[in-house]
């Protein structure tokens, strides 16, 4: 298994363009066998969760090919329903397809999904909203089994803003008769790219990003070329290393109003950003203030996917910090981790109290999870000496090459 090797001590300088969103291009794909056309998705970024996605949309039987950055979907061949635990223990976003094969063939068989190792995730909600669809729903021998002759438009009520599950009914109402509404939706805006996506080939969605979601019926969906958002994890990522370890970094391609709550708390850091068109400029010269107090929260509160990266910002900042994980029971498994690296960390159940120390020390560390596993290459570049990252794999899920993007900023990561 792949390692990295990183040499602490570097600023990053420099620029870096942010790719499209694998948060955005998951429920896209699982979307796009709904499609009566071919489909192009343009500008798209070869995570290894896509590549997962793309072999279970093979395994249903589309045709699919990449060529160049595009990935070309041909979703008509398909002729089947069946997504085997194989595929659905790797990658989590399965789940994503339940909604899309319901739609398609008015059954569905998913085996329960695995994926980031951050909690008990349920899918209580997806249940529970598909069946006001009209769906019949068993769970069986590790799987679920659903069906449905006809989806017919309802009132969903989500009891919690949850992503998946909005995206999931939302798909599955698009051939729904009538009208779906989907009431305390979640506003990610991954979720209004869903919305785009769907409406470009034909549907008719609205409300995405606000917290009522209305599907009108269609018959069919037809084909034709989308181009994802950009990632504001990876944004937001980069922000927080350059924040970390000082030094002049830009980003381009990104949408800074999709990380307003990140931004927000960098400057009361202490940090020094700019906005311009679609590029975001940061700047820090000195050690940052601590936050006292950091709470996740649904969109457009700060994301849990950017808590373990701005947990390292703490550990190295002047002053102490409370943070709160409302999203996932388990986030906070990193700080065994950087107690080897001199943190000074209490974490007691959804709360890590931080005190910040002038300096992390290189050590051997295990990546637990995706963005943990970021999270602990931003200290590798902060710490004094050379840190071992283990289990990256979990890394590459999420970002494209970081390695390549922070070494062209002037840090120093071997992969081994
Ligand atoms: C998505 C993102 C993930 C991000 C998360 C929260 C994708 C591919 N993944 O994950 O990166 O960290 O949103 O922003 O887009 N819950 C239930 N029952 C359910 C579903 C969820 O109780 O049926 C709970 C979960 O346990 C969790 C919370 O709702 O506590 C949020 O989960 P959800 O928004 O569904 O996250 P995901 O869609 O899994």
């Amino acid at each position: 298994m792949s390692t990295f090797y990183i040499k602490g001590g570097t600023t990053l300088n420099g620029s870096v363009t942010i790719p499209s969103a694998k948060n955005a291009i998951l429920p896209i794909l699982a979307c796009s066998i709904m499609c009566g056309d071919v489909v192009t998705i343009k500008s798209i970024s070869r995570f290894s969760d896509v590549d997962y996605m793309v072999k279970i949309l093979s395994e249903l039987g589309c045709i699919t090919e990449f060529q160049d950055d595009n990935l070309i979907i041909d979703p008509r061949p398909s002729d089947k329903y069946c997504i085997p635990e194989e595929y659905t223990k790797k990658i989590r976003s399965s789940i994503f397809m339940l909604g899309p094969l319901v739609a398609r063939f008015g059954k569905a068989k998913v085996a329960y999904p695995g994926g980031c190792n951050i909690g008990s995730r349920p899918i209580d909600l997806h249940i529970k909203g598909l069946q006001s669809l009209n769906v019949k729903i068993e769970e069986r021998h590790g799987f679920i089994y659903c069906e449905a002759k006809n989806i017919v438009g309802g009132e969903v009520h989500l009891d919690f803003p949850s992503v998946g599950a909005t995206e999931n009914i939302m798909m599955a109402s698009v051939f729904g008769k009538g009208t779906t509404k989907i009431y305390n939706a979640a506003k990610e805006p991954e979720i209004e790219d869903l919305q785009n996506f769907i409406n470009a080939m034909g549907g008719k969605v609205k409300g995405a990003g606000t917290s009522t979601i209305e599907v009108v019926g269609v018959n069919k969906l037809g084909g034709g070329e989308y181009t994802p958002i950009s990632d504001r994890i990876i944004a937001g990522t980069y922000m927080i290393a350059c924040a970390s370890s000082g030094g002049k970094i830009e980003l381009n391609n990104t949408n800074y109003t999709h990380n307003t709550a990140l931004i927000s708390k960098l400057k009361q850091s202490g940090c020094n950003i700019k906005l311009k068109n679609d590029t975001i400029y940061i700047e820090v010269g000195h050690r940052l203030k601590s936050i006292s107090l950091l709470e996740t929260l649904p969109y457009p509160g700060f994301p849990t996917d950017l808590q373990s990266q701005m947990l390292i910002l703490q550990t190295i900042s002047k002053g102490s910090s409370m943070i709160i994980e409302n999203l996932f029971e388990t986030r906070f498994k990193i700080f065994t981790e950087l107690k080897k690296m001199g943190a000074d960390i209490i974490v007691k159940d959804r709360m890590a109290f931080v005190n910040g120390v002038k300096t992390l020390y290189g050590a051997s560390v295990t990546a637990p999870d995706l963005r943990s596993g970021a999270g602990l290459v931003i200290a590798g570049i902060c710490a004094d000496g050379y840190t071992t990252i283990n289990d990256i794999y979990h890394i590459d899920r999420g970002y494209l090459s970081i390695e390549k993007d922070l070494n062209s900023l002037g840090a120093d990561i071997t992969r081994t």
